[in-house]
């Protein structure tokens, strides 16, 4: 007989867009930083897989959008870029600069809304990278208008998201004879949910569900057209934990370029849908 095991409760769905004058990760900062634990990047199953799309980052102007406790920003200025962080956490930022102080690498802190970016010029980077956080993040469009405004004309945009498919607030997973299956409902219900299973993130801030034609869509309005998307393969570490992930790709990344002669307006909060001519 099938066994199920729903990995995810439906809990406090509630329409995106709503806004969160405070992050959440401030309340979990200590927790977040133990629970990714020392030498998180490299023991990362995804990390890889975002690590391909950046090309070469030695000499680059690079923003690290919501960067949490900043294991990216700190890789990224080990590859010799210039690096630029940012989160809403006042409390993950005191910890990256913890991380700093102990092995100083050159890298601003700065406390903003990513929805903003508010105190960054435009065009300011050759590349964003947002690792594991456009979900976290309440509003879709505006972040992503940010990010196309603080990029020079033709840069890069790389992030990674929980994939939009298959972790939708009630997903969850199911062992049958052939195999795990992965079992998705709700696909169109976005907005903020939170797990009461899982242990990670979900489980503990929650998240922000959007469906995939939301993501492309807003990229795309936001005037970042993609190059590349890829599904990463679950390591051996992850499928031995999660046999469901050998099955489907628990995690989408993408690389999107600033389309060219695109203009960054100075009032963040409007539509960029004015070419420069
Ligand atoms: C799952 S963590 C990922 C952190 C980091 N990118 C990493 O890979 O370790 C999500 C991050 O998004 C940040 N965040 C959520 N909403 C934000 C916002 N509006 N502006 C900036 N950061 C935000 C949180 O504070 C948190 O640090």
């Amino acid at each position: 007989m099938a066994r199920l095991r729903c990995a995810i409760a439906i809990d406090n769905l509630i329409p995106a867009g709503e806004i969160f004058a405070v992050s959440t990760y401030d309340d979990v900062a200590e927790w977040y930083d133990a629970w990714l634990g020392p030498g998180s990047l490299s023991g990362d199953p995804f990390w890889p897989a975002a690590e391909a799309l950046l090309g070469e980052l030695a000499g680059r102007n690079v923003c690290d959008l919501a960067c949490g406790q900043g294991r990216v920003a700190r890789h990224m200025a080990d590859l010799g870029a210039h690096v630029v962080a940012v989160d809403l956490s006042a409390k993950l930022l005191e910890i990256a600069q913890r991380h700093e102080q102990a092995q100083p690498r050159g890298i601003d802190y700065v406390h903003t809304d990513a929805r903003t970016l508010e105190g960054i010029p435009g065009r300011s980077f050759d590349g964003v990278v947002c690792s594991m956080a456009l979900m976290d993040i309440a509003d879709l469009a505006p972040t992503l208008r940010s990010v196309a405004r603080v990029l020079r004309p033709a840069g890069w945009f790389v992030f990674s998201i929980l994939h939009p498919c298959y972790n939708t607030p009630p997903s969850g997973e199911m062992a049958t004879p052939q195999g795990w299956i992965r079992t998705v409902s709700a696909y169109w219900a976005e907005g903020f949910w939170r797990s009461d299973v899982r242990t990670g993130p979900p489980g503990r801030v929650g998240a922000y569900h959007g469906t995939l034609s939301t993501y492309v869509n807003a990229l795309t309005d936001a005037g970042l057209n993609f190059e590349r998307v890829t599904e990463p393969h679950a390591t051996e570490t992850v499928a031995a934990r999660r046999p469901v992930w050998v099955e489907i790709p628990a995690v989408l990344v993408g690389r999107c370029t600033k389309t060219a002669g695109y203009a960054t307006l100075a009032n963040p909060g409007e539509r960029q849908d004015v070419r420069e001519v």
